[in-house]
């Protein structure tokens, strides 16, 4: 890149700039894919001097991108790293710092600046329009991009009510909202997988697939995180935003173009064309579970009903998809990380091998394992040697690790921040589709808040989640899968 830009991180002394923002940039660095001229910024209110905030993050390379961390490629990048302490909630704080970054430009003409909000979610709206008020949005001289972290509201109103504050202040396409799982290789890979093969799309719709499974478990509970995730649960914190993003993917048809308003059209039309759970259906479509001992946790209230675990079944009412069922299904300590996308495929209509008369042959899974074991697998019946006709389930794998070696996946921020950087917004969530995500998500929040809540299931931590959600796909005649990712 060879225009100058400068890269401003709000919440500077936050957890995020130390353990993910600046190990990206600097594996940018490293990979000459930074812009020719460039400075990084940070702030936040905490007194911090230069060299205080350069030793702060560069503990934070040091820790969690070990294996990059150079001593002499960081004492290169360090100086372009100088910190100012601010409190983005102050107009003139804000003036101070616009006369900071034009120092720093200089008198030369035009420097891009792409503005970080690495902060609490309840003070974006204040953050962008105190940069409004300050005049440091405009692009006479040079780019300004936004980034906004997640969670991009806590219901539909709130999106909605963000989206409308923001947007009088930015342009739409001035606006990154970030979705980490959308900076992961193997979510990317996605779109590579279904349109660069001219063999998968054929088979990819209702009269080949039987149903899809999409899964994100983690093995840790909510630890120190419990006070802030005690009134969010799940569905807020992994189903609205991530989830439903591999749901779209999964189910989108062909853009046109690998350009980002083509994408994000089509993943819109598919969130519109889900067909909305309402209150009333809540209990037939949705399971809500807490796994045993999350009450006890620090910072949780005593009989909080805050869902650590939940599975839902969407159908997508249009031609490619009528009637085949998605499950999400995501939860705190269960039995294994384990993120994927299997997608089922009807059994052969007729079986032509001497079987017993009530014989049901496995059918063919193709299972996308997001992370930890990114990579493929494809299930299919062969022959076992030596016998008549004796089937088994065989596995056709692609791991990214042996084909491409276990350095080759960044991590998902050094991949949209290049974005950002490059003003590609594929990557990121369009404001229409996070508020089509919220108005599919808030009716099952409100049933469950609600006085018919369908009953809130208890699971063992370790466990695949509360026995209702084998009985709800068991219902339907499925089984869930289990962490086949690793097999
Ligand atoms: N951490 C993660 O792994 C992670 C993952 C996904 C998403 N996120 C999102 O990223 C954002 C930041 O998360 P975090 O974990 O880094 O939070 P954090 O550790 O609490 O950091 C918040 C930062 O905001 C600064 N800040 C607070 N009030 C400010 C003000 N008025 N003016 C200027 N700076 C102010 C704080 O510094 P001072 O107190 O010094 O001002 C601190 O640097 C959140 O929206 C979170 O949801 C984080």
């Amino acid at each position: 890149m060879s225009e100058s830009t400068i890269i401003v991180i709000f919440g500077a002394s936050g957890d995020l700039t130390r353990r993910k923002l600046i190990p990206a940039l600097y594996s940018l660095y490293l990979k000459k894919r930074m812009p020719d001229t460039f400075a990084i910024v940070g702030i936040s209110r905490s007194p911090l001097s230069d060299d205080d905030f350069r030793a702060q993050v560069e503990s934070g390379v040091q820790n969690f991108a070990a294996s990059k961390y150079d001593p002499a490629r960081w004492a290169e990048f360090a100086p372009r790293i100088t910190y100012r302490p601010a409190d983005l909630g102050s107009v003139e704080g804000m003036r101070q710092l616009d006369d900071y970054l034009q120092q720093l430009e200089g008198d030369n003409g035009s420097c891009n600046r792409l503005y970080y909000l690495a902060i609490a979610p309840r003070l974006y709206e204040i953050a962008i329009n105190n940069l409004g008020a300050a005049n440091m949005i405009s692009e006479d001289h040079g780019w300004r991009h936004v980034v906004i972290e997640k969670p991009f509201g806590h219901n539909l109103a709130s999106a909605e009510q963000l989206n409308t504050a923001i947007h009088k202040v930015l342009h739409e396409s001035q606006i990154y909202r970030i979705d980490h799982y959308l900076g992961k290789e193997t979510v990317q890979n996605l779109l590579v997988f279904r349109f660069a093969n001219a063999l998968f799309e054929p088979v990819w719709n209702r009269n080949y697939i039987d149903h899809v499974q999409i899964t994100a478990a983690e093995k840790v509970d909510v630890g120190h995180r419990a006070g802030y995730y005690d009134g969010i649960g799940v569905v807020r914190d992994m189903m609205q935003n991530h989830m439903m993003q591999l749901l779209t993917l999964v189910a989108m048809e062909p853009p046109a173009s690998f350009e980002a308003n083509a994408l994000r059209n089509e993943k819109v039309k598919v969130l519109s064309a889900i067909q909305p759970i309402t209150p009333e259906t809540a209990v037939q479509h949705t399971v809500r579970g807490q796994y045993r001992g999350y009450r006890n946790a620090e910072g949780v209230v005593p009989n909080s009903e805050t869902a650590t675990y939940a599975a839902i079944r969407f159908y997508i009412d249009n031609w490619r998809w009528q009637g085949v069922p998605f499950y999400l299904r995501s939860g705190k300590a269960l039995a294994e990380k384990s993120s994927e996308i299997t997608i089922f495929f009807k059994r052969p209509p007729h079986i032509m091998f001497p079987l017993p008369a009530d014989t049901q042959l496995a059918a063919n899974f193709l299972s996308i394992c997001v992370q930890p074991d990114e990579g493929i697998h494809f299930s299919f019946q062969a022959k076992v040697p030596d016998t008549a006709a004796e089937m088994r389930s065989v596995d056709m794998t692609f791991h990214y690790n042996d084909t491409f070696g276990p350095t080759a996946i960044p991590e998902a921020y050094e991949r949209l921040l290049f974005d950002a950087l490059k003003g590609d917004a594929s990557l990121f969530t369009r404001g229409d589709a996070i508020e089509l995500s919220w108005r599919l998500i808030d009716p099952i929040l409100a049933a469950w808040e609600s006085e018919a809540a369908p009953p809130l299931a208890t699971y063992e931590p370790g466990s695949w989640g509360p026995k209702e959600a084998d009985d709800f796909i068991s219902h339907d005649g499925f089984m869930w899968t289990q962490g086949c990712c690793d097999e």
